[in-house]
């Protein structure tokens, strides 16, 4: 017959995995800022349009990720990164300068339309983040600023 594991080493097992998957870190080294690039200079936001989208959109959509402490601890820190690669594979607001005026064009549409939608920032990124739940004064002001 076989022995069913105890508790005890099941635990131990557990933890062991997690200890080991620890080996496998994210790459967050800091990315050369170059701020005549940036979106909300070269589009010379408003200071207080440029502070909520820096605080709301930055950590997905630009070189200048803030990372939480858990944002270290894997597996969660591999989710992070995934969201992270997808948000500035779509938009970086830090190269701003390396899109075509229609490409700006198009993604400032996008941005407010997604605004409006709720659909940015994304739903479990306002669950940790209380500041990015957009009161709808806050949502209107962005969504006037990026359709100006
Ligand atoms: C937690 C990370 C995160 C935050 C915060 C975030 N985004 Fe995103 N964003 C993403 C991801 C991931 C995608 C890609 C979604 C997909 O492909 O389904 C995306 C896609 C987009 C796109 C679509 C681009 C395209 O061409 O398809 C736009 C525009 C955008 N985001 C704007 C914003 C704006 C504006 C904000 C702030 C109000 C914001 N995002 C906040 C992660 C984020």
């Amino acid at each position: 017959m076989i022995k069913r594991p105890s508790k005890r080493s099941v635990l131990i097992t557990l933890l062991i995995v997690f200890v080991a998957i620890q080996m496998k870190t994210t790459d967050k080294t800091p990315i050369n800022i170059i701020p005549a690039s940036d979106f909300l200079t070269m589009e010379e936001a408003p200071q207080d349009v440029a502070k909520l989208i820096q605080s709301v959109c930055y950590d997905c959509h630009s070189n200048q990720t803030q990372y939480p402490w858990y944002s270290h601890v894997a597996p969660v820190s591999w989710w992070l990164e995934g969201h992270i690669k997808n948000g500035k594979s779509k938009v970086n607001f830090s190269i701003w300068d390396t899109y075509t005026p229609a490409q700006q064009v198009r993604l400032k549409n996008e941005s407010a339309e997604l605004i409006e939608k709720k659909w940015m920032p994304i739903l479990t990124y306002k669950i940790t983040h209380a500041d990015a739940r957009l009161t709808e004064a806050q949502r209107l002001m962005l969504i006037d600023w990026l359709k100006e």
